[in-house]
């Protein structure tokens, strides 16, 4: 076979099952294979998702409450409790004990550990109290979650009226959704558009409460 060939043959299986593997995601949501935990720690990915360039656009600030739901493997759950400062608070959520165990381990002997509040839950039932977040960070997870409007409800429940949802996607995700498509989520779950940030590639968007 001919270089050209060769190369061509490859794009073709590399588009084939990238195509493939994103129609059965959008099929059917579910949460990120816990065997490829380490591709959320990638250096590659670390390049375009540095946590504390990514979470700039999300207003994090002292004194803040914030839900880190579908916290993963903690990537950016001790950034997040950095940036609330001492009298903030994170709550790292996620529906897998294994990634959430990895989570912890990473805060384990820092002083950022107290401010973390570590919970093994579904979305849809969060163990949290009505009113109490400010900022609902969702990275890469927001499309992972198949019933949207059940989450958006919890979301609701939990935010304080003045409260927010920070959502991210970003294209290597099979999960990805586009921005327009979640916006209408959203919308249709009667939250207000606060903006849009980064490129399609890896964007970031923000609604309020009210
Ligand atoms: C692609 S990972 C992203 C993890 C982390 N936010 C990051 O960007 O590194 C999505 C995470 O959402 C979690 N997740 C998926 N569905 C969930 C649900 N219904 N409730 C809570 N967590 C969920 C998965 O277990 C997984 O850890």
């Amino acid at each position: 076979m001919g270089i050209l060939n060769t190369l061509a043959f490859g794009v073709g299986a590399l588009t084939g099952s990238q195509v493939g593997l994103r129609a059965i995601w959008r099929r059917t949501p579910r949460p990120h294979p816990r065997v490829l935990a380490a591709i959320l720690e990638h250096p590659l990915r670390m390049k375009y998702r540095n946590p504390s360039q990514s979470l700039g656009p999300f207003g994090l600030a002292e004194g803040k409450s914030v839900l880190d739901l579908g916290c993963g493997t903690g990537v950016f759950t001790g950034e997040m409790a950095r940036q609330v400062g001492g009298t903030g608070a994170v709550h790292a959520v996620d529906i897998q004990s294994a990634l959430l165990e990895r989570a912890k381990a990473r805060l384990v002997g820092t002083d950022l550990a107290g401010r973390v509040h570590f919970h093994h839950s579904g979305a849809y039932r969060l163990p949290l109290d009505a009113e109490s977040i400010d900022v609902a960070v969702l990275i890469a997870t927001f499309s992972e979650i198949p019933n949207t409007l059940l989450l958006l409800e919890e979301l609701r429940r939990v935010l304080k009226p003045n409260g927010y949802i920070a959502i991210s996607e970003e294209l290597p995700h099979p999960a990805y959704l586009p921005a327009p498509m979640v916006r209408n989520h959203l919308r249709e779950a009667g939250f207000r558009y606060g903006g849009q940030q980064g490129n399609p590639f890896c964007y970031s968007l923000l609604h309020f409460r009210e």
